[in-house]
């Protein structure tokens, strides 16, 4: 798949990196034409959001919970045990779970935003901040429910797509220290998203990892990972990082971990199932507070809102996203799509990150401003031509509307391709790329877009939009 000729000892492999797994189960792909596509995207409202599963052909919107589970797996899921209180998968999970990352408490959830808000609701206040190299919409908005302020701290390459910074999701570590030193008591956490989702899937070195850790506790303040993506971002510490080579994903994802107090995870991603989510800590009291939280929510602390099987499948998915010819494979495949975009000019966030490539839609078509949103355009487009849906990350999800004019713009306006776990091939990657050659051939034609209806918090999911028209009916020029 990629050109990585390389030796194993004495023996030179083969340059191909292959899809590591073969396929028992299939499932038909929907196959519709352009005239159709047209239809369901104006009944749509032109929100790819509100298109149905069963008229999109290829699903890259995101890489949660859309992922394929194992044979393993799936035979986890039947000898789940279904124990209402005290089950063994429980059991079986938190053993996994602490032996993979030394925390001492494990606590189910049934996704990753219900471990953030248990995590919240015990840590934060009216007036306290958690500094993050760079919250995800639901860390964000869970810290601000609880009347916190949320505040992103990421090195300012981040911001530059074209810059090649190997670890573009670190933290500045002079601005960490000076809102240490400046906010005092106010600072309720130190939090980590690895990889860095919201940044471009862009994963945090090890050495940014460990000075962020003991800058947060130099402060006495916890130091949080939002695990989601951990194994990725383990494997791009191994690829990029100098001195991790010859280390295992495992013992690179341990290292990290044990430099935590704790982590909240989406097991949606890395986790490789369907549903689920984890909080982990090492603090008795607030594992205590955590688990009656949990029991009011979620459920009791042997299950967290998921069935005795989904704890099953949890703790054999935690194992296998750890298998080396996995990673190799996943971070290989969104690396060779990155590269072919690359080849035929089509603007990128640079270098290619973890579970997502991510044009830059705002060099895509210049001649959209950010208010008639380029990235929507883009993501429309790729619909109408192939099929396939992506997401908008500009100013539809991340603006806010302004009663005096235009939108107040996104700081980047991206579109992100997001590639479920283990399952879409190197012929749809292929084809994916493909139709984006073919729309930055016609890229001059295209139009904005104007919001009908929108709803005051989380906009993007649920705007009603309209083509950019002239009065005569026809796009403007
Ligand atoms: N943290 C990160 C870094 C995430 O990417 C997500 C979800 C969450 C927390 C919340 O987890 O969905 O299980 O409640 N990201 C998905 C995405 C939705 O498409 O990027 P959840």
């Amino acid at each position: 798949m990629v050109e990585t000729s390389y030796k194993l000892g004495s023996e030179t492999l083969p340059k191909t990196i292959i899809e590591p797994f073969r396929i028992k189960t299939v499932e038909r792909l929907p196959q519709t034409t352009r005239d159709e596509r047209e239809q369901y995207l104006q009944e749509a409202k032109y929100n790819p959001f509100k298109l149905r599963g069963r008229h999109i052909t290829i699903d890259l919107l995101t890489d949660s919970g859309t992922g394929a589970m194992s044979a393993a797996q799936w035979a986890a899921m039947m000898t789940g045990d279904e124990t209402y209180a005290g089950s063994e998968s429980f059991f079986e999970l938190e053993s996994t779970v602490q032996e993979l990352t030394g925390v001492q408490y494990v606590i189910p959830t049934h996704q990753g935003r219900s471990a953030e808000h248990i995590l919240f609701s015990i840590t934060s206040s009216g007036d306290s901040c958690v500094l993050a190299n760079t919250h995800f919409d639901t860390t964000r908005a869970n810290v601000e429910y609880f009347g916190g302020t949320a505040i992103d701290l990421v090195i300012e390459e981040a911001l530059d797509p074209t810059s090649q910074h190997p670890f573009k999701g670190n933290i500045d570590l002079e601005k960490l220290e000076e809102h240490l030193q400046r906010l005092g008591d106010k600072v309720a956490l130190v939090l980590m998203t690895i990889t860095n989702n919201s940044g471009g899937g862009q994963p945090v070195s090890l050495e940014n990892l460990r000075a962020a850790s003991e800058l947060a506790h130099r402060y006495g303040k916890p130091f949080i990972l939002d695990a989601a993506r951990f194994a990725e971002n383990a494997w791009l510490i191994k690829q990029r990082e100098p001195g991790q080579s010859s280390r295992s994903a495992r013992e690179i994802a341990k290292a990290f971990f044990l430099l935590s107090d704790g982590f909240t995870m989406s097991s949606k991603k890395d986790g490789l199932v369907n549903i689920g989510g984890l909080l982990g800590l090492n603090d008795p009291e607030l594992a205590e507070k955590a688990r009656s939280l949990l029991i009011l929510t979620e459920g009791l602390p042997t299950y967290g809102g998921l069935a005795g099987r989904d704890l099953a499948a949890l703790a054999v998915g935690l194992e296998e996203v750890l298998d080396e010819a996995y990673l190799e494979y996943r971070i290989a495949s969104i690396q060779y799509f990155h590269q072919l975009l690359n080849q035929h000019g089509i603007p990128l966030m640079h270098p290619a990150g973890g579970h997502a490539v991510y044009i830059d839609a705002q060099a895509f078509y210049p001649h959209i401003p950010p208010h008639e949103y380029p990235g929507l355009a883009l993501a429309n487009e790729l619909y109408l031509e192939g099929g396939v849906r992506a997401v908008e990350i500009g100013t539809l999800m991340f603006g806010r509307p302004s009663p005096e004019g235009p939108d107040i713009p996104a700081p980047l306006e991206l579109v992100r391709l997001t590639f479920p776990r283990r399952t879409y091939t190197q012929s749809h990657v292929e084809y994916i790329a493909e139709i984006m050659v073919q729309l930055f051939e016609k890229r001059d034609h295209v139009k904005g877009y104007r919001i009908t209806k929108q709803s005051n918090i989380l906009r993007a999911f649920t705007a009603e939009l309209e083509p950019i028209f002239t009065k005569t009916g026809s796009l403007l020029s």
